[in-house]
């Protein structure tokens, strides 16, 4: 019997509400240099080029709905009895709004903004520029969004790595395996005995690490498999 899940999601989980991928094909490194908009010293060199991306990608959040993966998930939050720890590394809001409560976004949030000045946090809404003022202490200049950049470090790692070595099933959906520490909480979970369970479009890089895979969309996989981890089908 499971008594504690750790689930991890990646861009795959909002693919099919309309939000792209980062990898695939088509997807948003395909079209943008990750060094321009998704490193500190990216934003120190064009901080205007960086606004403009996250602007664009705040605005375009706002256009879709969770979809049937996000709404499978925050069901199996309400409905399981034991402990739960839903952690993503997307920055839209899709699982919060389609109901997820005990959830932390590891890569920060692009309707948040943190001032550099006074480290503040603050919901964010609107478009973010150079002149946007901090609400905490009023000076401009220096927001930016409240996202994780490469090199900078996850939030909550210390939370995440207990989660991870207390479960006893470990979920890895729509998350191409690249990017760590993401790509190797599954190696933590198999180190404390949990099985461990990809569900994503194809096999991912660390596809060979997991006890049971199933590739397809995530708004069938997903679902499926909350439906059989409720009715005792799915252990
Ligand atoms: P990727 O774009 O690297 O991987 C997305 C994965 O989702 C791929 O393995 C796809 O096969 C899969 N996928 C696509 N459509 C799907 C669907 N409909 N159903 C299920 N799976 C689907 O995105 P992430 O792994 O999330 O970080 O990327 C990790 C991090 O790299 C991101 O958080 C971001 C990025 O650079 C930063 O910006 C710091």
């Amino acid at each position: 019997m499971t008594s504690s899940i750790v689930i991890l999601t990646g861009a795959g989980i909002s693919a099919e509400s309309g939000i792209s991928t980062f990898r695939d094909p088509d997807g948003i490194w395909a079209k943008v240099d990750y060094r321009e908009v998704a490193t500190p010293e990216g934003f120190a060199a064009n901080p205007a080029r960086v606004h403009q991306f996250y602007n664009w990608r705040r605005k375009n959040v706002r256009t879709v709905e969770p979809n049937a993966a996000h709404v499978a998930l925050a069901r199996l939050e309400h409905a399981f009895p034991g402990d739960f720890l839903l952690v993503t590394q997307n920055v839209d809001s899709l699982h919060e709004r389609a109901g997820s409560q005990r959830l932390i976004h590891m890569h920060g949030q692009h309707d948040q903004a943190l001032c550099n000045a006074c480290g503040g946090r603050s919901a964010w809404e609107d478009e973010m520029s150079l002149e946007s003022r901090c609400p905490a202490c009023e000076q401009t200049g220096h927001m930016r969004p409240d996202v994780v950049w490469f090199g900078e470090m996850p939030y909550q790692m210390e939370r995440i790595q207990a989660a991870l070595a207390a479960c006893d099933l470990f979920v890895s959906i729509g998350t191409s395996g690249n990017v760590y520490p993401a790509a190797g909480f599954v190696r933590e979970a198999q180190v404390t005995g949990a099985r461990t369970v990809e569900l994503n479009l194809e096999p991912s890089a660390g596809a060979a690490h997991f006890d049971e895979t199933d590739h397809g969309p995530a708004t069938r996989v997903v679902p499926d498999f909350v439906e059989r981890l409720l009715s005792g089908r799915g252990r």
